[in-house]
């Protein structure tokens, strides 16, 4: 498996992945499943030196993916980033997120990161377990801030310094 920067190529392979999530209702909070067209801004924003947009492929095929967003605008938290790590369902429990985070911690101070968050739903028993392994602490709970198909759900904030 090969870690990469993303390129225009590869946004129909990551929208798939991702609206196949946004399904699920326990990945984003995302309701509708978002177009290729819609999210071009979106990857333009990333910047391999800053915020990259990672992903991960294997035998020319886009498995999964990680990206860096800053975490809030002010100048502070300057040094903050938000993760979001998303796999194909077809390659999961094979390493694959866990590689992108590793990566991503291994990069982080090159990239002028010194903490890391990762806003996930308490009921992403996945992601949560996922972010554990990789050092990540339990920093915030925000109750009931989201709503999904009808139930108030928590949001968890995942964080770990570099
Ligand atoms: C969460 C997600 C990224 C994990 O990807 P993955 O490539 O399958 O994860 P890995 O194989 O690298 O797993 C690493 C560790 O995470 C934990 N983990 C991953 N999936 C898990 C699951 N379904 N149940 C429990 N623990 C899980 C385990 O500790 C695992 O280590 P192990 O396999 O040695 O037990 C994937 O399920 C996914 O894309 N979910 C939808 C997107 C999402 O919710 N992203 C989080 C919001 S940012």
């Amino acid at each position: 498996m090969k870690i990469r920067d993303a390129v225009e190529a590869d946004l129909p392979a990551i929208i798939d992945i991702y609206n196949a999530a946004v399904a699920t209702r326990i990945s984003t909070a995302q309701l509708e499943p978002v177009t290729v067209e819609s999210r071009r801004d979106w990857l333009s924003e990333h910047s391999p030196d800053r915020h990259p947009l990672w992903v991960a492929e294997t035998a020319g095929r886009v498995i999964g993916w990680l990206s860096f967003k800053s975490f809030l605008p002010r100048c502070a938290y300057r040094g903050t980033i938000e993760l979001s790590v998303y796999v194909d369902e077809k390659f999961r429990r094979r390493g694959i997120a866990r590689k992108l985070l590793e990566e991503a911690i291994a990069h982080a101070s090159s990239l002028g990161v010194n903490a890391m968050v990762g806003l996930i739903f308490a009921h992403n028993e996945p992601s949560l377990r996922l972010f554990e392994r990789l050092g990540f602490e339990r920093w915030g709970l925000l109750p009931r801030v989201a709503r999904l198909e009808g139930v108030e759900r928590d949001l968890t904030i995942m964080g770990r310094h570099v």
